[in-house]
């Protein structure tokens, strides 16, 4: 517990480092980025009620950067951090501690929060629909004018965890996938059309990533084949993003325009080594591994004593824990999205 509160005060301390004196909040001169989403994107929002099982809030997290854990899942910046940094922007603080950023307010917020879907994935973490209330607030407290939103980005990140909560509750999960999906865009929809309500001109967000490679996943082949039959769920999760994100495009009210960040590709063109893509010398090889498939990144047995193992050199490897990149793997996946992005800001 002392522990976390220490950490909790660091990355305060961090944001002030990090901005330095500015005056005025809402000065739309200041390219605001919001930020939505889960794990990928979360730069603090979990909370650390949670424990042990907020895990990103404990070592080894966080141990490239800052080199301490900041609530990142992951051994230093995330995709969030990437994107904001490409703005030529400080990364948005975290919702959950803005009232000791107000400093950093004029660069957006981010309501990420790790564990969370568009639906509610069981863990009391807010969902989509909820992040967008809260900015929904912010704006409502006048923390952001309609000017300033007239000027803004949104990044939603959302990496899979409705498939694994309904992986739990459904033991024919299988056999209802299509039905699910269907539901689960159905929802996306109404959350994507929200934000172009309140007025945000552009919003990019990110397909599934190849989670059939993610570390959990190859475990059972020592972290060489990436398993097909998961793979399936990606492919149909991003023929429906693609399909509804040109169903926005082509929206009646379309002062907003949609972006599709294409993770999956950026992953695998690393995983497979595609030329012209960063080399990893370890691209599926994760750099905390658990000492069993029950335990995880950060696990501790009764005693304090670690049940994980940490590599020496993270940024040798794309994938961070069982289910997350590195920094080195999120800067790397970066370099192919960036001519996108470009084009599109
Ligand atoms: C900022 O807001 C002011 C007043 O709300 C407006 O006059 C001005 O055009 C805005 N500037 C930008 C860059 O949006
Ligand atoms: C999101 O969470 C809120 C608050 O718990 C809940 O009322 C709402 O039904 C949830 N939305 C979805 C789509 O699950
Ligand atoms: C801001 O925009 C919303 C929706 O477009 C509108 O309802 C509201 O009145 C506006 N607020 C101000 C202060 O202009
Ligand atoms: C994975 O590696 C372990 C230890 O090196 C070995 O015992 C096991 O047979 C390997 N499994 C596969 C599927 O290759
Ligand atoms: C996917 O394949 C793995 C390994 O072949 C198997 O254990 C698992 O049950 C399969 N999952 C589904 C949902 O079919
Ligand atoms: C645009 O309007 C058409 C016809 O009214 C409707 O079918 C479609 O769903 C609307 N698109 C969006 C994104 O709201």
């Amino acid at each position: 517990m002392a522990k976390a509160a220490k950490a909790f005060f660091f990355v305060i301390s961090l944001f002030f480092l990090l901005k330095g004196i500015e005056s005025g909040y809402d000065d739309n001169t200041s390219k605001k980025l919001f930020v939505f989403g889960d794990s990928y994107a979360d730069t603090g929002n979990l909370g650390r009620v949670l424990g042990r099982n907020a895990r990103s809030w404990f070592e080894p997290y966080g141990m490239t950067f800052p080199k301490k854990p900041t609530g990142r899942y992951s051994d230093g910046r995330v995709l969030s951090d990437y994107v904001a940094s490409f703005m030529q922007s400080k990364s948005p603080i975290p919702y959950k501690i803005r009232r000791y950023g107000p400093t950093l307010l004029p660069y957006g917020m981010n309501f990420a929060v790790s564990g969370s879907g568009i639906f509610d994935t069981g863990n009391f973490q807010s969902n989509l629909s909820t992040q967008i209330d809260h900015l929904q607030s912010q704006i409502d407290a006048g923390v952001y004018s309609n000017a300033s939103i007239r000027s803004s980005t949104a990044l939603v990140v959302v990496s899979g965890n409705d498939y694994g909560h309904f992986g739990e509750q459904d033991p024919n999960s299988w056999l209802h996938i299509h039905e699910f999906i269907r539901k689960l865009f159905a929802q996306f929809k109404v959350d994507l059309l929200r934000l172009q309500e309140i007025g945000v001109p552009k919003v990019m967000v990110t397909n599934l990533h190849p989670i059939e490679c993610t570390p959990m996943q190859t475990r059972p082949s020592n972290y060489t084949l990436c398993s097909q039959n998961i793979s399936r769920i990606a492919y149909e999760h991003n023929h429906a993003m693609n399909k509804l994100v040109l169903d926005l495009r082509r929206s009646n009210n379309s002062n907003t325009d949609f972006l599709i960040l294409n993770v999956n590709k950026a992953f695998l063109s690393i995983l497979h080594q595609v030329r012209g893509s960063t080399k990893m010398k370890y691209p599926l090889l994760p750099c905390c591994e658990s000492s069993s498939e029950k335990t995880l990144c950060g696990s501790l047995d009764d005693k304090g004593q670690k049940l994980y193992s940490v590599c020496q050199q993270p940024e040798e490897h794309f994938y961070w824990d069982s289910l997350h990149p590195t920094q080195a793997g999120w800067a790397a996946a970066f370099e192919y999205l960036k001519p996108t992005i470009k084009r599109f800001l």
